[in-house]
C-alpha cells in the first residue's frame, strides 16, 4: 500500500436483512467514492449478497467477506471456502474478528484459514485486540501472542497480502467518544510493527499496514486517521450509513 493511500473497509456484519437495502447502501457508497481519489474501500457483506453486489464493483469499491473456512471442499455443512470467495469476486476476507473469536475461533483456527486464503490469492485482513487494559501491560503480551500464533508459518513473501487491524474489543460497538484516541493508536500501531519486525525482520515490519477498527465515525475519524497514522480503517455501524461512511472518507482524503 501507498502511505498516502487509506484502506477504508466497512465489516456489514449480520446487516442489513434485505437484498434491496444492500444493493441501496452498496450503491450510494459507490457514489460517495466520485470525488476520492487517495482511499479504496471494501465492503464486507454477509455471504449472499456478494454475488448479488460484484456486478455494481467498480473503480475504488472491492468486495471482501468476512469469514472463510480453512479447507476448501468437502462435508464442511455452512462453510464457505476461499476457492469459492475468489470465484464470486472477492478481494479481500477479514480473518479473526473478536465477534468471531468470541464464538470459538482460537489463534490456530485463524492461523489455517490464513494460510488457506493466501494460498488462494485472497488479500487476509487480520483483526487482533486485547479485550481489556491492565496497568502491567499484560495486554500487549496477549496482542504480541495474537499476531505471533495468527501468523505462525506464514511466509515472509506473502506478507504483502496481509493487513493487519487493530481492533481492541472495549472500543468495538461504542460511543465514538469511547474509541481509542489518535495518540495512544500511533503507539499500537508502533507496537503492531515491532511485533512483525521480530518475526520477519525491520522492513517486513515497518512496511505491515495497519487498519483500527473500534467505533470509528466521522466525529473521530481525523484524530485516528492522523495522529494515529494507521493506513485505514475497519468500520462497522457507520459503514451501513451511507452519509457518515461518506464523511469518513472525505476525511481521509483530506489528511
Ligand atoms: P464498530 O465495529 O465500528 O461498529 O465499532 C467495528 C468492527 O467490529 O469491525
Amino acid at each position: 500500500m501507498k502511505k498516502s493511500e487509506k484502506l477504508i473497509v466497512g465489516n456489514w456484519k449480520l446487516n442489513p436483512t434485505s437484498k434491496e437495502t444492500a444493493k441501496k447502501t452498496f450503491l450510494s457508497i459507490r457514489k460517495k467514492l466520485a470525488k476520492i481519489r487517495k482511499s479504496k474501500v471494501v465492503i464486507c457483506p454477509p455471504f449472499p449478497y456478494l454475488s448479488l453486489l460484484q456486478p455494481l464493483v467498480k473503480g475504488k469499491i472491492i468486495l471482501g467477506a468476512q469469514n472463510v473456512f480453512w479447507e476448501n471442499e468437502g462435508a464442511f455443512t455452512g462453510e464457505v471456502g476461499s476457492k469459492i470467495l475468489k470465484n464470486v469476486g472477492v478481494t479481500y476476507v477479514i480473518i479473526g474478528h473478536s465477534e468471531r473469536r468470541a464464538l470459538g475461533e482460537t489463534n490456530e483456527i485463524v492461523n489455517q484459514k490464513i494460510k488457506i486464503a493466501l494460498k488462494d490469492g485472497l488479500k487476509v485482513i487480520l483483526c487482533v485486540g486485547e479485550r481489556e487494559r491492565d496497568t502491567h501491560g499484560e495486554y500487549l503480551q496477549f496482542l504480541s501472542s495474537q499476531i505471533k500464533q495468527s501468523l505462525d508459518k506464514v511466509q515472509k513473501k506473502s506478507l504483502e497480502n496481509v493487513i493487519v487491524a487493530y481492533e481492541p474489543v472495549w472500543a468495538i460497538g461504542k460511543s465514538d467518544s469511547e474509541a481509542i484516541t489518535g495518540a495512544s493508536l500511533h503507539e499500537m500501531v508502533l507496537f503492531v510493527k515491532k511485533v512483525v519486525s521480530d518475526v520477519y525482520g525491520y522492513s517486513a515490519g515497518m512496511s505491515m499496514a495497519v487498519l483500527y477498527g473500534g467505533s470509528v465515525s466521522p466525529r473521530n475519524a481525523e484524530d485516528i486517521l492522523g495522529k494515529g497514522e494507521v493506513d485505514g480503517l475497519l468500520v462497522g455501524r457507520q459503514s451501513l450509513e451511507p452519509e457518515g461512511f461518506g464523511e469518513i472518507l472525505s476525511i481521509a482524503e483530506k489528511l
